[in-house]
């Protein structure tokens, strides 16, 4: 089965999906039968690079790695998306571009583009999910298309995916957990000694901070997957103001010792739990006892106890941010569209 792609976004997570894309493609086909084919790559930034019969995902990445453009022949190429979706004809469209928390751009507007063309969405565009969930799932429905996000949340853990799945019939009245690996790396690295804008620092080196690391800082990031959590689970949109937010810049080394002595962990505890017909958000530093599975797990990991009816308290931890960590995620999505799962 071959399974026609474009990606839009080629900064950190773009690129994981490309590796992805190289490295496993012989495994892909042997295990799943599916051998995607890339027609094309566009990215605001980078470029737009186009091919019938499938772009070489190892070229791209060593254009990328020397920070090239990949505009391959720049007069010929498609480069605004209408264009590139008529001209491919895709079967899924993944989209990577950098999110912004309040407008959902730019992946509301590709997204929104995309599904109305027909087209199948994987995304972890998280402002886009957040603002209008129900707008963009209603959209894909109404053209009988999958929209599918399971890296927005916990990067590739498969959080989303096993509440819809597995866990189908349960009824959950509350989520919380650690939603953002930046602040949690950076909390686990204060707990060691290191200051807090060293380990900032070595968070964005290694990809886990977003672009504007004051949406990681401040809990804007948990805060809108709170709110897709909201939208996910409980059907009730939420909007990111409404998110009682605490970030953890006033967190200090000796809030972090006092803590420890207390046989506790500072963790960035966000949470959306159903009470009645009301459903509430909330993000803030929490002091966590050490007997809570959530006290361990430590640097970009991410973990969330789900609580329900007929399973009582599910945990599940797993990596929550970084480029091949959110990469699975997206791989994982283009899989079950390619294999028919809505
Ligand atoms: N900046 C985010 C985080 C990336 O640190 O969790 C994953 O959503």
């Amino acid at each position: 089965l071959i399974s026609k792609i474009g990606l839009i976004g080629c900064g950190t997570v773009g690129s994981g999906l490309l590796e992805l894309l190289e490295k496993r493609a012989d495994y892909i086909a042997g295990k799943y039968g599916v051998s995607f084919r890339l027609l094309f790559t566009t990215d605001a930034a980078k470029g737009t690079a186009f091919s019938k019969d499938g772009l070489n995902p190892r070229a791209l990445l060593e254009i990328l790695e020397k920070g090239g453009s990949i505009d391959a022949s720049p007069k010929n190429t498609p480069n605004d998306l209408a264009s590139l979706l008529e001209e491919a004809k895709p079967d899924i469209i993944c989209e990577a571009a950098p999110t912004n928390y309040k407008t959902g751009e730019p992946g509301m507007g590709i997204i929104t583009a995309t599904l109305a063309r027909g087209v199948n969405v994987v995304t972890c565009s998280k402002g886009a999910l957040a603002l209008d969930m129900a707008g963009l799932k209603g959209l894909a429905a109404s053209k009988g298309v999958s929209l599918r996000f399971e890296s927005s949340v916990m990067s590739g853990t498969p959080l989303i995916s096993l509440v819809r799945g597995p866990m189908a019939g349960c009824e959950i009245s509350k989520a919380e957990g650690i939603l953002n690996g930046t602040t949690n790396f950076i909390l686990t690295k204060m707990e060691s000694g290191m200051d807090y804008s060293e380990a900032l620092a070595e968070a964005t080196r290694l990809g886990y901070a977003e672009a504007d690391p004051t949406g990681d800082v401040e809990g804007f990031d948990a805060a809108v997957k709170v709110c897709i959590l909201s939208a996910e689970f409980f059907g009730t949109p939420m909007r990111l103001e409404d998110v009682r937010r605490t970030g953890i810049t006033g967190v200090t080394s000796e809030d972090i010792k006092r803590a420890a002595a207390g046989g506790g962990r500072i963790k960035l505890i966000a949470g959306v739990k159903k009470e009645g017909d009301s459903v509430t958000g909330y993000v803030s530093p929490e002091t966590v006892g050490l007997d809570n599975p959530l006290a361990s797990a430590p640097g970009a990991t991410n973990a969330i106890n789900i609580t329900t009816d007929n399973l009582g308290v599910v945990t599940i931890t797993g990596p929550g941010a970084g480029k091949m960590e959110t990469a699975q995620g997206l791989l994982s999505d283009m899989l079950n569209v390619a294999r028919g799962q809505l």
